[in-house]
């Protein structure tokens, strides 16, 4: 049997920005597999050629989501994509927060706003400030928070990106991020590792698309709570098995109590390094995902299925 062709899939931005990258494609070489890193939009790319195919740093994907979600389809259809099509297309979009609240996993409150309604006053109406983002995002872009006396320019935010045709989230600010949110990483199912980083959103009433996404990130050991409501929060996203990774993020709510801020199922930037044991244990996972695929091929004489 040869060995095991994995595509690390990323993109420009995340070739260039992508720490994990490098460290990810030499260890799975170093464990005996064909790894290398393509990226999502590359032309001409031969997915069936791949294994598995491992989504990373498509970090680029926010503006293209609809091309992005049907690429992710298509390779679906001839390799192994992880996480699986369904579950990217479903974290796409922060709806997946209600599900998660239907399932009384605590989460940041929010209000929804669909565009075809407008946004009041009363909808930015918190004491301790409001945060205006888009549903689809990630680094904090269109997003910003407003103190409690600049409710007219939350509502122009939010009226903005309805006018755009955007579904919006208003959220109370919470100011515990201030003490550093955290980032909960799994693999295969298990806690990893966490780190803990600095708030996104100082400066109050601002929009600013150039944000580093993780400032400060340290190493942080996680209290039982946290672990727990990450495991909850995982264990309510619509899938039979344990994704192959995922990241949690949390924030803390008035009380102190860990609530999730969301869940990074496509795309999370793992904060290897910051873990002696991370990247070992990611590709172990990875591993046992390869050999699950010849174990579902062995049941099938027929020959290979790969539309999993
Ligand atoms: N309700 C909130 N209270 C405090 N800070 C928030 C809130 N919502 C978002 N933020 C800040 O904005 C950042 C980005 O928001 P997030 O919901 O994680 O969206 P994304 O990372 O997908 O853009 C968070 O990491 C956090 O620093
Ligand atoms: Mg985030």
């Amino acid at each position: 049997m040869g060995a095991d062709r994995i595509a690390v899939v990323t993109s420009d931005v995340g070739a260039e920005h992508d720490e994990d990258l490098p460290l990810l494609v030499e260890a799975l070489r170093a464990d005996g597999c064909a790894a290398e890193a393509v990226n999502w939009d590359a032309d001409s790319v031969r997915w069936d050629r791949y294994d598995l195919a491992v989504i990373r740093s498509t970090w680029d994907y926010v503006d293209r989501l609809g091309e992005f979600l049907a690429w992710a389809d298509a390779t679906a259809r001839v390799t192994r994509l992880r996480n699986p099509a369904p579950v990217v297309r479903w974290n796409s979009d922060k709806h997946y927060l209600r599900r998660l609240a239907e399932r009384g996993v605590p989460v940041v409150p929010t209000r929804w706003l669909e565009p075809g309604r407008t946004c009041t006053e009363a909808d930015v109406d918190a004491a301790g400030g409001v945060v205006v983002k888009p549903v689809v995002s990630l680094g904090a872009r269109d997003t910003a928070r407003y103190e409690p006396d600049r409710r007219a320019d939350a509502v122009r935010h939010a009226r903005m990106l309805l006018d755009q045709g955007r579904a919006v989230m208003i959220q109370p600010y919470l100011h515990r991020v201030e003490e550093g949110e955290r980032a909960l990483a799994f693999s295969a199912g298990t806690f990893s590792h966490a780190i803990r980083k600095q708030p996104l959103l100082n400066e109050p009433g601002v929009i600013d698309n150039d944000r580093t996404p993780h400032p400060g990130a340290a190493r942080y050991k996680p209290t039982e709570a946290e672990i727990r409501t990450a495991l909850r929060a995982l264990a309510a996203v619509p899938v039979p098995d344990p994704l192959l990774f995922a990241r949690v993020d949390l924030a803390l709510d008035g009380a102190g109590d860990p609530v999730v801020m969301e869940l990074e199922l496509i795309e999370p930037h793992l904060f290897l390094r910051h873990d002696p044991q991370a990247l070992e244990r990611f590709v172990t996972a990875v591993g046992a995902e390869c050999r699950r695929d010849r174990l579902d091929q062995g049941r099938k004489p027929t020959g290979r299925n790969r539309n999993h």
